[in-house]
């Protein structure tokens, strides 16, 4: 593992991978990044030139992606559309992008016989019920609710078609809500911290009690490594740090640590197809190659996250103008579902 290929490294979860790999490991990354809207050059300020390079381009372009895979010795592939809400209002680019472009990495390291880590979300299995104490697994069967989950099934299931009619020696991971440094600001946790930091009120979907399996990005940074270390090929992984909680008490926690009284925020009409619960079980990852989460204390977690969004304006302030005009032509306010 010594030349890496990190697709959608300027984006919050690969530019996190990428200073965690440079920090634990002695390889040298390139990054293959299209730069859109969720891309910022400047999530890599400060690497060292020497260890890192950028190329900014697309991975559907099939000349482009052929030359780089031949020049690297493992690709790791994050580079997706990815927020939920956008796809339902213009899917097109999630096709594109993520069955498209992950359909044209395929190609390149079926040709080049390239080691391939897939990167996928909890998302591609659909929803659980709110009471219910059913985690997903690596054999829970694919349900996706919205256009952006559906894009990564599909990709999913290229690469596991891939590795059984090729051959390729290809891994992958789903997993679950991510949190920390670098999210763009129209993710909920990065949103409603911004909100509040530009006296907005925070918004809030539907009744609140959707659950998200919450997980410190630098834990998902980890366990992405020890797969690339120990993975065995073939195989997906379920990453999550057990980390259950509803919109409505995660919005609480960081109104609390914000200074903000409680019911500071807004009830908004919700999202289509709003999936109810995702839980992942993470036993094989954890039993099998080792690995454990190290941030699963949400609350500093959250903590450290507001201090770095707070210490970090000139890092969101110009998207967050543009995000929240797209809210407001798709947002509307509901009369309060009474808080408990
Ligand atoms: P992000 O939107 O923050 O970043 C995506 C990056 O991909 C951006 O830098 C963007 O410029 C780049 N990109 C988009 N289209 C491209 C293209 N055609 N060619 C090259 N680059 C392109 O996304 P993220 O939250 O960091 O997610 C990264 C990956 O992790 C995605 O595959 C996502 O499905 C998966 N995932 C995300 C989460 C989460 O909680 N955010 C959880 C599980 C899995
Ligand atoms: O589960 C993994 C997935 O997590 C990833 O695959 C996606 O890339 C990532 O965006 C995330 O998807 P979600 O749709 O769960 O994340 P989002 O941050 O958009 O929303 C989290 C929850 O908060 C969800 O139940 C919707 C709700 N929400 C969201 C926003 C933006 C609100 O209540 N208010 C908001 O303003």
């Amino acid at each position: 593992m010594n030349k890496i290929l990190v697709t959608g490294g300027a984006g919050f979860i690969g530019a996190n991978f990428v200073r965690h790999l440079l920090e634990h490991s002695d390889c040298t990354v390139t990054i293959l990044d299209k730069l859109t809207y969720a891309g910022n050059k400047e999530s890599l300020a400060g690497l060292p030139a020497s260890r890192v390079k950028l190329v900014v381009g697309d991975i559907i372009d099939t000349e482009l992606v052929d030359r780089l895979v031949a020049a690297h010795d493992t690709v790791v592939h994050f580079a997706a559309e990815s927020h939920n809400d956008n796809s339902l209002r213009e899917p097109t680019a999630f096709v594109r992008t993520n069955v498209v472009g992950t359909f044209e990495l395929l190609e390149a390291v079926r040709k080049h016989g390239t080691r391939f880590h897939h990167i996928s979300t909890d998302e591609v299995y659909g929803d659980l019920e709110l009471e219910d104490s059913q985690r997903f697994t690596e054999t829970t069967p694919y349900q996706p609710s919205s256009p952006y989950s559906a894009t990564k099934a599909s990709s999913d299931l290229l690469v596991r078609a891939w590795v059984r009619s090729f051959g390729i020696n290809a891994t992958l991971s789903n997993c679950s809500n991510n949190y920390g440094p670098y999210q763009h600001v129209e993710k909920f946790i990065p949103r409603q911290i911004t909100n509040v930091l530009t006296g907005v009120r925070p918004k809030l979907y539907g009744s609140g009690t959707n659950v998200r399996d919450w997980i410190h990005v630098h834990d998902h940074s980890s366990a992405v490594q020890r797969i690339l270390e120990a993975g065995e090929p073939g195989r997906t992984y379920l990453i999550g740090a057990d980390g259950e909680r509803n919109n409505l008490e995660v919005l609480r926690q960081i109104l609390e640590l914000m200074g903000r009284p409680r019911d500071e925020f807004d009830w908004i009409s919700d999202r289509p197809g709003h999936d109810l619960r995702y839980a992942i079980d993470a036993t094989p990852l954890r039993q099998e190659l080792g690995w454990k989460p190290e941030f699963q204390d949400f609350s500093s977690g959250l903590e450290r996250t507001i201090h770095w969004y707070a210490t970090h304006r000139q890092w969101w302030e110009a998207s967050k103008e543009i995000t929240e005009t797209q809210y407001a032509q798709q947002e509307q306010l509901v009369e309060g579902v009474k808080s408990s």
